[in-house]
């Protein structure tokens, strides 16, 4: 989601707001509103549906007065519906709340608050903002000090903003790891979850730090900190051009969602106590089965290791598309779990609904409201956000966390949801690795045919790191299951055709290791992924990547798949191909 607002001197709020909304599209798109304040109170529009549309449809830019406020939804808590739509008020109207990020404990504050009388008109962990700021307001606090306490009651990330008729001529808010930003204009001000949305009014802009809330009035804007005090900000003058901006500054959108991998992992892990509830309403299942294409094909693989390793039940993956084939093998005490970024795929939904007359259905999906979760008997949310590069980054890493989540929830691992905690962390200092990866691209580049092996857990992500380079450098990937190399693929190997080996430390690692060595003797230059104390592998390998020595080969695949991601990438730059368009594919595939 993206959040805006701005206080102007003469001129209307609306249609500045509309034009900061629309340069954060890439944030989200399901819906969109606008608050203002104008002499009559708090007027709101807001709706479901494309931006262009709902500004048609409901004249967005003419609401009146010179403050307001604006959100741009990707549904994560309630569907694309109008109610849904930010922003939200309290009872009375006199409070209106956007907000980015995630309210994790806002089912038990909702509880409460409607127990003191609090009506509720939609399913957002929102609204709970807008009535607990109401609450303490009515109580006889300030605006100011009603939202600080406020905010001691709220777990999750939040970036919000606020507007009331009783304090009018200001915007309040709050940062706590989702991202804000305020801009200082000629006697103007902003605020934006993203710089791209106001560049074209100011280039001045003060970065939040997490718990620093901020007040906005025509006078200016004070920061303080979370005890309270004033801070002297300093102001920065931004030279990106909008759409630099709009890619975070990296050049590619695809780069800048492999570096959004640590939170997207962080906001996934808090569906955990979502999956818990859905896991007790499930019957016994005697098998469990993937569905998916693509990328989410490889998360599904990854499933097979985890669910027939860890609660020895009996795991098939199935390609979508190949599933109808299948349809009188569906055993009905099966469990059948589709993954699928958009939702919208259409093997998969046609497979969705093959199944949906045999057995208990899961979905597994990026996009709240898709078909995919209106169809399926149960649903569970990645929280990558929109992913716009065609090549799953951030989705996939996604993918794998609620499907770690499902499967240390259904054998009640209380340790491996301890271990996943620490991903975030130790994936950013893989993505710390990059310009080593850079490197090596350059090295490689010109190959016309690589080979990806891994065993077991590694796998999957020989193959996810076979299809990326494949989507993006149009250069002939292979990925292998490590054992199978000397069934076929050993007379293609010679010293123009480099092989990527995924060897991390664990159960599979000697014997892919002695595969290393096969390829070796054949002349191929072996890029290594392996433990940093890992001297075997080091000696054989061309080139490594190496990785702290603690992550267990269970938690593998979603760190071992991050430095593929970079190869790819880089390769495919190097190589002058934009790595957010590659010719003849689609981010999402809506025919059979
Ligand atoms: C397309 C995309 C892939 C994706 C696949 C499945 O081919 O280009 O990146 O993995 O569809 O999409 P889904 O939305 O079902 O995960």
């Amino acid at each position: 989601c993206g959040i805006v607002g701005c206080i102007l001197k003469n001129d209307k709020a609306a249609p500045v707001l509309l034009d900061c909304v629309q340069r954060l599209e890439y944030r989200g798109y399901d819906s969109v509103g606008l608050a203002t304040y104008s002499s009559s109170g708090i007027n709101i529009k807001k709706d479901r549906g494309k931006i262009n549309e709902v500004s048609q449809k409901l004249h967005l830019d003419e609401l009146p007065g010179e403050i307001g406020i604006g959100h741009v939804r990707w549904a994560t808590h309630g569907l694309p519906t109008q109610e849904n739509a930010h922003p939200h008020t309290d009872c009375e109207g006199k409070i209106a709340v956007v907000h980015n990020g995630i309210i994790e404990n806002y089912k038990e504050l909702k509880d409460q608050l409607v127990s003191e009388g609090h009506h509720f008109v939609s399913q957002t962990d929102t609204e709970v903002i807008a009535h607990l700021i109401e609450k303490y307001h009515k109580d006889g606090l300030d605006l100011e000090e009603a939202i600080n306490k406020a905010i001691t009651k709220l777990h999750g990330s939040y970036a919000f903003a606020v507007i009331s008729t009783d304090e009018p001529n200001r915007i309040l808010g709050v940062r706590k790891e989702s991202p804000l930003i305020l801009g200082l204009g000629d006697g103007e001000y902003f605020l934006a979850s993203d710089a791209p949305a106001i560049l074209q009014h100011t280039r001045r802009i003060i970065y939040l730090a997490d718990h620093e809330t901020f007040i906005m009035d025509e006078e200016g804007i004070t920061v303080k900190d979370r005890d309270g005090r004033v801070l002297d900000k300093p102001v920065e003058t931004i030279r990106w051009t909008p759409e630099m901006a709009q890619k975070g500054g990296y050049p590619h959108f695809m780069l800048k969602e492999i570096h959004e991998q640590p939170e997207a992992v962080r906001n996934t892990l808090f569906e955990v106590s979502d999956i818990k509830k859905i896991v007790s309403q499930f019957p016994e299942f005697k098998r469990v089965t993937f569905v998916a294409c693509g990328t989410s094909y490889h998360a599904s693989l990854v499933g097979k290791y985890l669910f027939e390793g860890l609660l020895g039940l009996p795991t098939d993956v199935i390609l979508a598309s190949e599933f109808e084939f299948s349809e009188k093998a569906i055993d009905p005490h099966a469990l059948v779990i589709f993954i699928s970024q958009s939702g919208e795929t259409a093997d998969t939904l046609k497979a969705l609904r093959i199944a949906n007359k045999k057995a208990k259905t899961l979905a597994i999906v990026n996009v709240l409201g898709s078909t995919a979760t209106r169809e399926a008997d149960y649903v569970i949310f990645t929280r990558a956000g929109p992913e716009i590069g065609v090549a799953a980054t951030k989705t996939y890493i996604s993918q794998l966390t609620c499907i770690y989540l499902l499967a240390a929830c259904m054998c009640q691992d209380e340790e491996l949801l301890e271990e996943l905690q620490k991903i975030p962390d130790c994936m950013k200092a893989v993505l710390s690795l990059e310009d080593e990866i850079k490197e090596m691209a350059g090295k490689y580049k010109d190959a016309q045919d690589f080979f990806f092996i891994g065993r077991g857990f590694s796998y999957p992500t020989a193959l996810e790191g076979a299809l990326k380079l494949k989507e993006i450098t149009y250069i002939h990937g292979e990925g292998y299951a490590a054992g199978e190399l000397k069934h076929g693929p050993l007379a293609l190997i010679d010293d123009d055709v480099p092989v990527v080996a995924v060897v991390p430390p664990g159960k599979s690692h000697d014997r892919t290791l002695s595969n290393v060595q096969e390829v070796k003797a054949r002349g191929a230059r072996v890029i290594g992924l392996g433990s940093e104390d890992d001297p075997v592998l080091s000696s054989e390998a061309s080139d490594m990547v190496e990785f702290p020595h603690q992550i267990p080969e269970l938690l593998s695949p979603l760190l071992y798949v991050v430095p593929l991601q970079l190869l790819a990438y880089h390769i495919s730059v190097q190589r002058g191909i934009d790595p957010d368009k590659p010719k003849n594919l689609a981010k999402c595939v809506t025919v059979e």
